[in-house]
């Protein structure tokens, strides 16, 4: 199986190297956990080291945090996007509740293939809601687009925002059983920390490490390990 690697120092070595190829993976928090730098960093080095464009949609984050994000750790994203090494997109929720759920995936899968990206970031999944009228579909249609994606070997992180609880893993409590891979972030001040939960096909760490986010990004501590009980409900 090829690996996908993740571009968050001391991430790869707790999943066997990295994520599997054509998975897609649940990243999943409460607010200002870090799942927006975590995508936005795994497309960066994608398309910087390993020269694999990739496909950012936000539905939710006005370009400004993607822009201070972008300054603080320096990551100049102009010369990947000229050279079709990176897109970064805004769907607008709300202009789109009469457009099918059909026609949003169909629009999201346009974009992979316009640049034949090998990853993909979705951030939200949460967001996606705004689609639907009913919130059952959110299976079905998740299904389906994972299964898009899959067929286009394209890599996929999708956020999904939560309580921030730490026995919470998605939103709906169904994301978590389509994605191949889950992995929570924890925010208790003054701590943070990251914990996978599940990654097919891969035998990976099952404990908790501190994670940290400084001007260079997110990275994880996957020598010292935050114990169960240390992390309040
Ligand atoms: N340069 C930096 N150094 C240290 N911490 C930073 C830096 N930049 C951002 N942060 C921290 O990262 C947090 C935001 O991370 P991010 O936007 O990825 O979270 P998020 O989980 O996407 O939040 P939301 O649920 O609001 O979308 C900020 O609240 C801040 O605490
Ligand atoms: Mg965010």
């Amino acid at each position: 199986m090829n690996r996908i690697s993740s571009g968050i120092p001391g991430l790869d070595e707790l999943i066997e190297g990295g994520f599997p190829e054509s998975s897609s993976i649940l990243v999943s928090g409460g607010s200002g956990c870090g799942k927006s730098i975590f995508g936005l960093q795994y497309l960066y080095h994608g398309a910087k080291d390993k020269g694999e464009p990739g496909v950012y949609i936000t539905l939710e984050e006005g370009s400004h945090n993607l822009w201070w994000n972008m300054q603080r750790f320096k990551w100049d994203l102009l010369p990947l996007e000229k050279d079709n090494l990176l897109k970064i997109y805004k769907f607008e929720p709300s202009d789109n509740l009469e457009t099918s759920a059909k026609d949003q995936i169909k629009r999201i899968v346009d974009k992979v293939k316009e640049i034949n990206a090998k990853r993909l970031v979705i951030d939200s999944i949460s967001a996606f809601t705004f689609w639907f009228s009913d919130s059952s579909k959110v299976r079905s249609v998740l299904y389906s687009l994972i299964e898009q994606l899959r067929e286009l070997d394209c890599t996929t992180i999708l956020t999904c925002e939560t309580n921030g609880k730490k026995d919470t893993l998605s939103m709906f409590g169904v994301e978590d059983f389509l994605a191949d891979g889950l992995i929570l972030l924890y925010f208790f001040p003054p701590n943070r920390s990251m914990f996978v939960r599940k990654m097919r096909g891969t035998n990976h760490d099952k404990s908790i490490h501190p994670l940290s986010i400084n001007d260079n990004g997110i990275s994880i501590n996957s020598r010292e390990v935050v114990l169960w009980e240390a992390i309040k409900d």
